[in-house]
């Protein structure tokens, strides 16, 4: 996909221009995948732009970067006014958010303690990650051949560059077998998540969704639907879920801040069906909260 360029990127404390925004070819994490970013959502709201749980995802940015023993050298709430100025001052009225912290250049070998750490934020506006369509008639998904990262390997709890390798493979696999997700099963056959998306699954109105110790990335989209289905009166577990599970499921959804809340049509051919009550109801309920149309849920919103 091409980027749809915006004028500024914030690197290490400065907006640059976009085109500036340059590291070089020996940078540490380019070879080893020493990098750890966020995806963060900016939604127009009748109050003006506002970034959902912006605070939350800094402070997974912030563990993510700590678990590489990386100084970002910028607290989470220095870290969430530059992404707010960042915004501001690329005036866009909504967008995806992307900070990313990496070891730069100045050292080589594996070992990433002596390489200096870099920041940067970039924005941009980016429509729903999976399309249009997907959210109203859902998606087509497979089963991955590659399994799940480790948790005692790549940890899935952080958002690691290293890990979207794993991703990577299985998104590639999917795509060249007509799939517009995969979905990732541990070594235990267990069921962990799409390459970008958390996954839900509905049964007899009972909504379940895999454990974080099944090697999950521990999703701010998952939280949030759990918390609206909760107040909606749904009952929410989370349990271990095996491939047959997604076969028989009444309905499945995945969760994501790019994919948002995306139905699932198929899984390995075995027909879910339409978008269920469940995931539209759960869909809409999202969208209003984003958006600012609940009062509920304000304290999600951080506005410019
Ligand atoms: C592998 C993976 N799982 C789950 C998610 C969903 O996380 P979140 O809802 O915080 O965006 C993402 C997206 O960032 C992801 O890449």
């Amino acid at each position: 996909m091409a980027l749809p360029e915006v004028d500024y990127i914030w690197m290490d404390g400065k907006l640059v221009p976009w085109a500036d925004a340059k590291v070089h070819v020996l940078t540490h994490a380019l070879h080893y995948g020493t990098g750890v970013f966020e995806g963060i959502r900016c939604y127009a709201t009748a109050d003006g732009p506002a970034v959902f749980r912006l605070t939350e995802h800094m402070q997974r940015f912030d563990r993510s970067a700590r678990m590489l023993f990386m100084d970002l050298g910028y607290t989470v709430e220095q870290m969430v006014d530059a992404v707010k100025e960042t915004i501001r001052e690329n005036k866009l009225p909504a967008c995806y958010i992307r900070p990313i912290a990496f070891r730069g250049y100045g050292f080589m070998g594996v070992d990433p303690i002596t390489s200096p750490v870099q920041v940067a934020i970039a924005v941009w506006p980016w429509e729903a990650y999976l399309g249009e369509e997907a959210l109203v008639k859902g998606v087509d998904v497979g089963i991955s051949s590659w399994r799940q990262r480790s948790i005692n390997a790549t940890p899935p709890g952080i958002k690691s560059s290293a890990s979207y390798l794993n991703s990577g493979f299985a998104k590639i696999e999917a795509n060249r077998h007509g799939y517009a997700e995969g979905i990732m099963l541990n070594e235990a056959g267990h069921v962990c998540e799409g390459t970008g998306e958390n996954l839900f699954v509905v049964r007899d109105g009972v909504i379940s969704t895999p454990p974080v110790f099944d090697g999950i990335l521990e999703g701010i989209t998952r939280d949030s639907v759990m918390v609206i289905a909760d107040n909606l009166d749904y009952p929410v577990i989370e349990e271990s879920l095996v491939r047959t599970d997604l076969y028989t499921a009444d309905e499945i959804f995945m969760t994501g801040t790019a994919a948002e809340v995306v139905p699932v049509r198929s899984v390995d051919g075995h027909v879910i069906g339409d978008a269920g009550p469940v995931t539209l109801e759960l869909q809409k309920a999202y969208f209003e909260v984003v958006r600012g149309q609940n009062d509920d849920y304000k304290e999600w919103l951080e506005y410019l």
